[in-house]
């Protein structure tokens, strides 16, 4: 696996894969790497000649500097999962090689960016916009792969790239789940052990809503999971929003739509969870 820091070097290595003829596939990452990532990695390697991964924390897409500050960074061990994991380059850039100066760029990203983290986390899709943007016209990457965790960044993405006409393939990827069901997430880490311990519920009733919505409205299965997490004196919801799976606009009706997506965010403690669940998709 070859380490790169500089984006001279990181073009240099693609530039001899893909004159050799070979397909190049992008998972772009901010690091302490967990299982999540390697299922992304795993899937880059089984569709790719060249497998290219980014580690880079990137400060444009954080709205919360203490949420920056205190972002697990975990290295050392991202080079060896990556390793193990058959990766065969790693860019891993300090901030100023990214923006050598500041990205004044403003995304009109349009109604996915207009919902849930829109609102709630100003700033942060442009500033995803702009790193995922850069790593495009960097790597140009056959394709690009990420989580479902995340699961309205994906729709965003999807957008910036019809906007700015890069030719290659999205690839979404399923959530990676620890054995009691939580998300896995580089922010687990921050949970207290007692707020470790109650997490699992969010996935618990966004499961449990599945059977519930067969029997219920879109607003009643909202507040059946809202009030079964709010129950929990460590979690608060912050939204919990069904909403078209492509279009990411809530829908208040399940004849609103093919496809039902529930997309949560829970503060557990002080740390921010983010999870999804699909109801159906025809
Ligand atoms: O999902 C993430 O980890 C980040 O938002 C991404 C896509 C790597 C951009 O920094």
């Amino acid at each position: 696996m070859l380490t790169v820091n500089t984006v001279k070097e990181l073009k240099s290595a693609v530039k001899s894969a893909r004159e050799a003829g070979k397909s190049i596939g992008l998972v772009p990452t901010m690091g302490a790497l967990h299982e999540g990532h390697k299922s992304l990695v795993d899937r880059c390697r089984k569709e790719n000649d060249v497998v290219v991964v980014s580690v880079f924390v990137n400060p444009t897409q954080f709205n919360n500097k203490e949420d920056l500050r205190t972002y697990p960074r975990t290295e050392e061990a991202d080079k060896a999962l990556l390793e193990a994991a058959g990766c065969d380059v790693v860019f891993m850039p300090s901030v100023e090689e990214v923006y050598p100066e500041p990205d004044t760029r403003v995304f009109n990203l349009g109604p996915v960016a207009e919902v849930m983290e829109g609102p709630m986390r100003p700033g942060h899709f442009n500033g995803v916009a702009q790193i995922v943007s850069k790593l495009f016209m960097m790597v140009e990457p056959d394709r690009a792969y990420f989580g479902e965790k995340d699961f309205q960044q994906i729709a965003v993405i999807r957008e910036m790239v019809r906007q700015e006409g890069f030719k290659l393939q999205i690839v979404p990827c399923p959530i990676v789940r620890e054995a009691d069901g939580l998300a896995k997430s580089s922010r687990n880490v921050r949970l207290t052990p007692e707020n470790r311990a109650v997490a699992p519920n969010i996935y618990r009733l966004l499961n449990e809503s599945l059977d519930f919505a067969k029997s219920h409205t879109v607003d009643e299965t909202i507040k059946f999971v809202t009030t079964g997490i709010n129950a929990y004196d460590a979690m608060e919801v912050e939204y919990y929003q069904i909403v078209d799976g492509i279009t990411m606009q809530p829908i208040s009706a399940w004849t609103d739509t093919r496809y039902a997506v529930g997309c949560i965010t829970v503060y557990c403690g002080d740390v921010r969870l983010i999870d999804n669940i699909t109801y159906f998709k025809e």
